[in-house]
């Protein structure tokens, strides 16, 4: 049984349907199994800050696939006791979605997640991702319907990722038992006047780049969100202002055979989100 934690979510909920197509038994991992109507042939409570859930969540699971929701960021408090859970109850692989340079970044949640691990006498897969093309369909899917995208991104190109090819990598390590640390990009970078025309040519509107200053796109994120969310988009904007988010790599092709999804395709295919 492979148990799929954030299985409600962008990524998660993506794997439970790649592992459901392979025919693998599939556990999806919620907070509210009552409201849950997606692939898994199997639902358990579960939830990281609640340990009473982990037992009934891990029994019999052999695979997890970890997602650290983005509201958690006390690590130790609130994940590291869940993997402990995990591994004593025999666990013998995790894949991990973590974030494109989180190797050279101590500091940020995922970083200290697969230090502990990479500790730990278990397989582990780390899917470290870039910027998933899906926060234009969620994050920015109102303003973009309402023909504006304004990030403090300059002209700095990032190398965004189609999240379904995110699941499809991880839906594959547990089938072929694939362990290391990848870097999972799109096919090429792209700047936000780019993001823009692409959107442009796909919906019946035009998309207009404002390329707004760092302080009015926290003001205006924080009236929406809590401030700390507000804080970690500007960070990930500034990063690409600065020419950090353009790596692109072919780790997706090289090691779970998968083309990735160019940005014009990922519109095409989601162009209802923006109708
Ligand atoms: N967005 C990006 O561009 C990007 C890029 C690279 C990496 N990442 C990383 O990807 C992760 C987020 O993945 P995602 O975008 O697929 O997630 P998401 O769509 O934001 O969904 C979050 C998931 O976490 C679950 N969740 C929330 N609180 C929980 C709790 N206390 N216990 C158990 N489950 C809980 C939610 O379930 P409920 O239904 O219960 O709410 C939901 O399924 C983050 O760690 C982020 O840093 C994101």
């Amino acid at each position: 049984m492979i148990l799929v934690t954030g299985a409600t979510g962008t990524v998660g909920s993506a794997v439970c349907e790649r592992l459901k197509a392979e025919s693998e038994p599939v556990r999806a991992a919620v907070r509210s199994p009552e409201h849950y109507d997606g692939p898994a042939t199997d639902v358990v409570r579960f939830d990281f800050t609640d340990p009473t859930t982990y037992r009934a969540a891990f029994k019999d699971v052999s695979a997890v696939f970890l997602v650290r929701p983005p509201a958690i960021s006390r690590v130790q408090r609130d994940i590291i006791p869940a993997l402990a859970g995990a591994v004593s109850a025999g666990v013998t692989h995790i894949v991990f979605l973590s974030v494109i340079g989180a190797e050279r970044n101590p500091l940020i949640p995922h970083a200290r997640i697969e230090s502990w691990l990479s500790a730990v006498e278990i397989s582990t897969t780390f899917l470290r991702a870039s910027f998933f093309m899906q926060n234009l369909s969620t994050t920015h899917r109102e303003e973009i319907a309402n023909g504006t995208l304004s990030v403090p991104a300059g002209a700095g190109k990032t190398s965004v990722v189609d999240a379904r090819d995110v699941a499809a990598a991880a839906a594959k390590s547990f089938v072929d038992g694939i362990t290391g640390a990848f870097d999972l990009t799109g096919p090429t970078a792209v700047d936000y006047e780019t993001v823009c025309e692409l959107l442009s040519a796909e919906l019946p509107h035009t998309v207009t780049y404002h390329n707004i200053s760092i302080p009015r796109f926290i003001i205006r994120q924080a009236r929406s969100q809590p401030i700390l969310k507000a804080i970690v988009m500007t960070g990930i904007y500034t990063t690409a202002r600065f020419g950090l988010a353009d790596r692109v790599s072919s780790d997706l092709q090289h090691h779970f055979d998968q083309e990735p999804t160019p940005l014009s395709t990922f519109i095409t295919d989601y162009q209802s989100a923006w109708s």
